[in-house]
């Protein structure tokens, strides 16, 4: 493994952590100097063939963005645009061979960038940061400085502000490794953007492996201690093509906790036992079967059982009419299971599906939301002379 700010975080017990972090004295999980550069530059034997490119219009400034596809040997196809790292689509085959698109999203870059699209503010298959998910009133202290940052969710900041990493144009450059086809994005977040510290050089590498999985693997470095949590905003429907919600979606998640959070979807610090509530994924239950009993639906962080361990499984799920099954592992602490709720048919996606409540579901890997002010959560802040790195992978296949 070539992690090191993660995995060094990673390799002592979450108890541990969170008792090192009570104590006032997390900084060993901190101190770790960097070494590692992106996996995704393997020396290893390459396939020959690269990723082609297409226009995918012009974003509402006048700049020409690009749709990349990525194909694999079996014939499972990604794509994704410079256009906030955005993936569109992901075509995996069924039970039966079928090819599909498992992935809500639009047809060009306009869609992104529509009123309805950013006043309801979902994010399809973006790229997230400098912060994914909330921090509690758009303000943390950091090293004796408060930072007040852009707020764009009621009091709270939601995925880095009013514009996040998903509403940017990335450098993009693809290329082949060992694994498969790969498009290496890069951004530069200056210092101050949307408030928070630090010229952060962020590289996401999505691979398209030959097994059928999307590897995303995030590096960042930064000049200035800054808090960071990179994830990718999919939303998965296993049976998009039918334009059926997700309801009948099965889905297990290996967490025996989840953070509790207030109204306006902050944690309250408490991290709750999964055990008889409708929150226990840690054996399959349907998306549907116990959500009426979740008010507002399921928008909440999941503790994974297994974070001191460099990849762990973080979410299983399988869709019963297709027969698609989807293995999500990473290294991060937690994931967002969210499933949906704020949609609600104003939105017409790819081929004209309408994009109403739970069509769509996010398993997003990160570390907790608002950790940056919760001292008990693992620490997201990232120092210079440290390499932030993060992989998560979703995994393609079928049950019959
Ligand atoms: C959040 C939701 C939010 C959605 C889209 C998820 O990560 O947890 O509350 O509505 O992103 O912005």
């Amino acid at each position: 493994m070539t992690h090191s700010f993660r995995a060094v975080r990673l390799a002592v017990p979450f108890s541990s952590l969170l008792l090192l972090a009570a104590c006032g004295s997390n900084k060993s999980a901190d101190q770790t100097s960097a070494s590692s550069p992106a996996a995704a530059d393997s020396t290893q034997t390459k396939s020959t063939a690269m990723p082609t490119s297409a226009s995918f219009g012009k974003t509402n400034d006048g700049t020409e963005v690009q749709l990349f596809t990525l194909t694999n040997a079996s014939g499972a196809k990604a794509t994704i645009t410079n256009f906030g790292g955005t993936l569109t689509s992901l075509i995996v085959p069924d039970k039966n061979g079928k090819m599909g698109d498992v992935i809500l999203g639009f047809d060009n870059v306009s869609g992104y960038q529509s009123p309805e699209f950013l006043k309801s503010g979902p994010y399809f298959g973006a790229l997230i940061g400098r912060y994914g998910n909330r921090i509690k009133g758009g303000k943390f202290a950091l090293d004796g400085k408060t930072y007040t940052l852009a707020t764009n969710n009621g009091p709270n900041t939601l995925h880095g502000g009013k514009v996040g990493f998903d509403k940017v144009v990335w450098k993009a450059e693809p290329g082949t490794s060992a694994d498969g086809q790969t498009l290496k994005l890069s951004y530069l977040s200056k210092d101050g953007e949307e408030g928070y510290p630090g010229n952060l050089n962020v590289a996401v590498v999505y691979t398209l492996t030959n097994d059928n999985a999307l590897k995303i693997d995030y590096t960042a470095t930064t000049d200035k201690a800054t808090p960071i949590n990179l994830t990718n905003h999919a939303y998965f429907n296993l049976n998009h093509g039918a334009g059926k919600d997700i309801l009948g979606h099965e889905v297990t998640i290996p967490a025996d906790r989840y953070t509790v959070v207030d109204a306006t979807l902050i944690p309250t610090g408490e991290l709750r036992p999964v055990k008889g509530t409708p929150f226990d994924f840690t054996t399959p239950h349907a998306i549907g079967e116990r959500i009426a009993q979740v008010p507002g639906g399921y928008d909440h962080n999941w503790v994974l059982n297994n974070a001191a361990t460099p990849q762990h499984a973080a979410a299983t799920v399988y869709e019963p009419i297709t027969g698609r099954t989807m293995e999500v592992t990473t290294d991060e602490p937690g994931i967002q299971f969210y499933t949906g709720n704020f949609l609600d048919g104003t939105l017409k996606g790819k081929g004209g599906t309408v994009y109403g409540k739970h069509a769509g579901f996010c398993l997003e890997t990160q570390h907790f939301p608002d950790s940056p002010n919760q001292p008990k959560f693992p620490s997201t802040v990232l120092k210079p002379g440290e390499t932030f790195h993060s992989v998560s992978t979703y995994k393609f296949g079928v049950r019959k």
